[in-house]
């Protein structure tokens, strides 16, 4: 690997917000980025003028096959008084808000400017699941792949049974962290999901017994999870409460130079770490287990740091499956390979547990508008770095926080270390 330089300069972030995520018929993009943005502005703790604003970068899978609406970053930038400045779409699949983050900080660390918005914004739930489906598999080799029958949740389908056939974890593992997830976005009021599965369950309960049906006789979440009514298949092993769900959402961030980030800010956050990689196609890999370019980007970051998995307090990872926090948890050198689903199932990645996981809820509970996730997960270490996520505060000091965000099976990955400072 060659080496990860560090910045030209020192950069920061001074702002964060998002829109709730869920399905909201009539909201477009703009909208959804408009709420997002006025709340990054209303988060910066100093009074600052919109006008000191150089240039938007904007994460977006693809506003054209779900909304029909290309060119989007000048359309957010007139809709947020952002025009004329400069103002560039990134696309790297579900990594595209990620990669909007990373060229925002190399566009300040250059020196180019000062002080720089980084979006990211997706709408998805205007096409039915099926035309999602499709859309989604445009980020896969549609020459290889896709001909061949797969599907997004089809390939994460095919590395849960190599992962579970390798080391032992079963489908149960992998509902523990479903219901891990739900636990913590049932603390998050942005989350599209965000009710713990037990409380999903007794509410079913409570709508046979309205309806004057049978009542399930669920005992316990697991047994919830384990009926295929409740929790249909998706593609074998992973069910309903594995998958992401489909979503709408933005989320917006302000990054400006070191040197400035206490004009802005009361307590900034520093980026410590970045990295980046990428990588060929799932069916065009050595194995199934990992994810190549999350090891690659995950080591850069750590190098860029001086810092280890050791000593990152928690972290926001892609859990668009759940198989995919084992991975990332492995990936990212928390866990040895092969023993993410033993910690999962001793609830070290509990919000109380040694190596917290997914706070606000991970893609799972909180949702996954695919282009808005990467700067999702920024706003989560932004808000739990500063002390200020509510009842799903870490209690603790923290230090470092992590964000991991995959584009497709792995053809990129982009991680980023966040600092708190003295
Ligand atoms: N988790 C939990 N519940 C979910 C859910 C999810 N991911 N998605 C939908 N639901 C619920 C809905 O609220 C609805 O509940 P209700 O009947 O009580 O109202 C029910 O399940 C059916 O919802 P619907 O929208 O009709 O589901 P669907 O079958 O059309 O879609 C999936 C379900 C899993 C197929 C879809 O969410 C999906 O494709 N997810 C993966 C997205 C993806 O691949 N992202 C990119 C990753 S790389």
């Amino acid at each position: 690997m060659a080496e990860q330089h560090k910045l030209a300069r020192g950069v920061a972030l001074v702002g964060a917000g998002m829109s709730k995520f869920g399905a909201f018929k009539g909201k477009s993009s703009r909208d959804l980025f408009v709420e997002a943005f006025n709340e990054m502005l209303a988060s910066v703790d100093q009074p600052f003028d919109p006008n000191q604003i150089e240039a938007l970068f904007v994460g977006n899978y693809s506003s054209d096959l779900f909304e029909g609406q290309g060119h989007l970053a000048p359309i957010l930038a007139s809709w947020t008084g952002l025009n004329p400045l400069p103002a560039v779409r990134v696309e790297d699949a579900c990594a595209s808000a990620g990669a909007a983050v990373y060229q925002g900080i190399l566009a300040v660390a250059s020196g180019m400017y000062d002080v720089v918005v980084v979006g990211g914004v997706e709408k998805m739930t205007d096409l039915p699941t099926e035309k999602v489906t499709d859309t989604l598999a445009t980020a896969a080799d549609t020459q290889f792949e896709i001909p061949a029958g797969f599907t997004f949740p089809g390939f994460y389908a095919a590395m849960a049974t190599s992962y579970m056939h390798a080391y032992g974890a079963t489908p149960e593992t992998l509902m523990k962290v479903g219901i891990k997830n739900h636990n913590n976005g049932s603390l998050n009021e942005k989350a599209q999901f965000g009710a713990k599965i037990s409380t999903l369950m007794e509410a079913r309960k409570a709508s046979a017994a309205k309806k004057g049906l049978p009542i399930p006789d669920w005992k316990d979440e697991l047994e919830f999870l384990h009926d295929d009514k409740a929790n249909p298949v998706i593609a074998w092993p992973l069910r309903l409460y594995d998958c992401s769900p489909v979503s709408d959402g933005a989320a917006v961030v302000l990054l400006v130079s070191e040197d400035l980030a206490k004009k802005f800010s009361d307590c900034p956050i520093y980026i410590a770490g970045m990295g980046q990689a990428s990588d060929g196609a799932l069916h065009d890999r050595k194995e199934l287990n990992s994810i190549p370019s999350a090891r690659l980007a995950g080591q850069k970051a750590y190098q860029m740091a001086g810092v280890g998995p050791e000593d990152i307090d928690f972290a926001e990872v892609h859990d668009c499956f759940t198989i995919a926090e084992l991975l990332a948890t492995e990936d990212l050198g928390f866990f040895e390979r092969g023993t993410a689903w033993k910690a999962a199932e001793n609830g070290e990645t509990s919000r109380d547990g040694s190596k917290p996981i997914n706070l606000s809820g991970g893609l799972k509970s909180k949702g996954h508008p695919v282009g808005a996730s990467g700067v999702g997960q920024v706003v989560e270490v932004w808000k739990q770095l500063r002390g200020q996520a509510g009842e799903r505060q870490i209690k603790r000091p923290l230090k470092y926080g992590l964000t991991h965000n995959v584009g497709g099976t792995g053809q990129t990955c982009v991680v980023h270390i966040f600092e708190k400072r003295d």
